[in-house]
């Protein structure tokens, strides 16, 4: 698995957004109205928002699916308005979306991941070896030769990051892949992308309107009206519960409690959003 390794040290610059504006069909809307944005290698970024803040859109234009009307999109030392380095960015940056029954293409679990190195060229035994390390990495390797339609939604969304990992990427950008799952499937596929980032320093970016996913991000964007309305760490952005609500979204339960009991006149900090943490200062009381 070493090749999805990256080294330690000064973290390079991935991905970055320049004075980004986009609108659909030559509307009056700029649905991006000046995005700023830099992703470094290795990172875990969550996009938190609210329907129609221009999530979708953003990420799609991360990997050239949306060309910029103003501003640059760069990934390494490619940009996605030049038509000739988009087939480059596209190995770069993979996306997986929300719905997993429309991202599995083929009859066979590993058929549908070889469907991506296939499509590069590569020959069979480096096919077969990218297939078998793809499904390892997400936990899904004794499930090779399943039917896709015989999978859980979690399972398929796995299977959805394995093709795109089979690419080799440098970076996942995966737009609420969560979404449409149970529970215990949106954990399987957290505990999956987690994984790869932490252990396999893949860079990823994460879109959710889940904030228990949120807070396990190195860093969140909120946006707001194609904007870049808040930005800081997990810790940083949950301190501050009204300013959150006010872009209209939910701060994690146990953190709108610890705000509340704030509020009461309770000495506990601003920024807790675990219940292990909540319970320690509370135990500070007895
Ligand atoms: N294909 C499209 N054609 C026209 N308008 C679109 C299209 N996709 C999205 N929009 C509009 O762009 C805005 C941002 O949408 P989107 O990027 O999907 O936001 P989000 O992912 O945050 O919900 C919304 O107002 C939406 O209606
Ligand atoms: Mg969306």
């Amino acid at each position: 698995m070493a090749v999805f390794l990256y080294q330690a040290g000064e973290k390079m610059q991935l991905i970055k957004v320049e004075d980004l504006y986009y609108r659909y069909n030559n509307s009056n809307d700029w649905v991006l109205n000046g995005v700023d944005l830099e992703v470094k290698e290795g990172e875990f970024l969550v996009i938190v928002g609210h329907n129609g803040s221009g999530k979708s859109t953003l990420a799609k234009m991360l990997n050239g699916l949306l060309v910029p009307d103003k501003g640059i999109v760069k990934v390494m030392d490619n940009q996605t308005s030049n038509h000739d380095e988009i087939w480059d960015i596209r190995q770069q940056v993979g996306m997986v979306f929300q719905n997993p029954d429309n991202q599995l293409v083929a009859n066979i679990v590993e058929e549908d991941v070889a469907f991506g190195p296939e499509n590069l060229g590569l020959e069979s035994q480096k096919i077969r070896e990218r297939v078998a390390e793809a499904l390892k990495a997400v936990g899904m390797e004794e499930f090779r030769r399943y039917a896709p339609h015989n999978l859980s939604g979690g399972q398929k969304q796995r299977v959805a990051i394995a093709g795109i990992l089979a690419m080799h990427p440098k970076c996942l950008v995966l737009d609420e892949p969560t979404a449409m799952l149970d529970p215990v499937g949106r954990d399987s596929v957290m505990s999956a992308v987690q994984r790869l980032n932490k252990e396999l320093g893949m860079t990823v970016i994460h879109i959710t309107h889940f904030m228990t996913e949120a807070i396990k991000a190195d860093r969140i964007i909120v946006m707001d009206q194609g904007k870049i309305a808040l930005e800081g760490t997990p810790e940083e952005l949950f301190s501050q519960v009204d300013r959150i609500k006010r872009y209209h979204l939910d701060v994690p339960q146990v953190t709108e409690l610890a705000f509340q009991l704030q509020k009461e006149g309770l000495d506990i900090p601003s920024d807790i959003f675990n219940v292990d943490r909540l319970v320690e200062e509370l135990c500070c009381f007895k």
